[in-house]
């Protein structure tokens, strides 16, 4: 699904909305990236919400994944915006890569991070947890969910935890370790839910990609991808 819009985000991530406007009190304006946009009727919302106040840009592994003309289709369909918006409208801007990798933007340049049922796609979870701490500027913020867990019933065991972290030949539960990095915070939001927050600085998990499992090669209608991680 590529559709969740402002509504199942601020369940998911907490209030984005609240989140913009006080980085706009304290900064003026804010620049925000959102990792897996899918269709981008998050970014519109906010952008439609907070006009030239934002500079938005989402990240999708490929173009057909999402892009402006998809978003506009889907924003007028939602009636998020209306024709004359198209206009006057600050459009948020899609870019296109692999969010696991090094994200093309300066250090301490981006106030808000956030995704929403992204990165459990990702082959390097653990890089992208990193570069949203590098990116992240002073105060900055970021919510995430959907990394560790495929939450899919109907998959073996072996394949439901997204995230393997060994050390000397032996599993060690990544939710623990993540626990020893201060720049790591599992969050209670409102909702009831929980969201990932990786706060601003230098990160470094101290892990080296091994291999990666697509999930999707094994289970026909199943989607995600396991990250195996040793300890360096
Ligand atoms: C299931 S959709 C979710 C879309 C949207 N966030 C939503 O909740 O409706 C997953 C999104 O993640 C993006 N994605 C998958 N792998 C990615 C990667 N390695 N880097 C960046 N984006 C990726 C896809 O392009 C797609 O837009």
């Amino acid at each position: 699904m590529k559709t969740r819009g402002l509504e199942t985000a601020n369940k998911k991530l907490g209030n984005l909305v609240e989140i913009v406007e006080q980085i706009i009190k304290r900064k003026g304006k804010a620049k925000i990236f959102e990792s897996g946009p899918g269709y981008g009727l998050v970014m519109i919302e906010l952008a439609k919400r907070f006009g030239d106040k934002i500079e938005i840009i989402g990240m999708n592994l490929k173009p057909e994944h999402g892009n402006k003309s998809i978003m506009i289709k889907y924003a007028l369909k939602r009636k998020i915006i209306d024709k004359s918006d198209l206009a006057t409208l600050k459009f948020p801007k899609f870019i296109y890569g692999d969010a696991g990798e090094k994200l093309p933007f300066k250090t301490e340049s981006i106030d808000l991070v956030y995704s929403q049922t992204s990165v459990y796609l990702y082959k390097d979870k653990m890089h992208f947890f990193e570069e949203v701490a590098r990116v992240l500027s002073k105060n900055g913020i970021s919510r995430i969910t959907g990394g560790f867990y495929s939450g899919e019933e109907g998959i073996a065991p072996e394949f439901r935890s997204l995230i393997k972290i060994y050390r000397n030949g032996r599993e060690i539960q990544a939710k623990d370790y993540v626990k020893k990095f201060r720049l790591f915070k599992i969050v209670n939001l409102r909702s009831g839910k929980q969201a990932i927050q990786i706060n601003p600085g230098k990160l470094d998990f101290n892990l080296k990609l091994e291999a990666t499992i697509n999930i999707n090669h094994i289970y026909k209608n199943k989607w995600g991808m396991q990250s195996i991680y040793t300890i360096n």
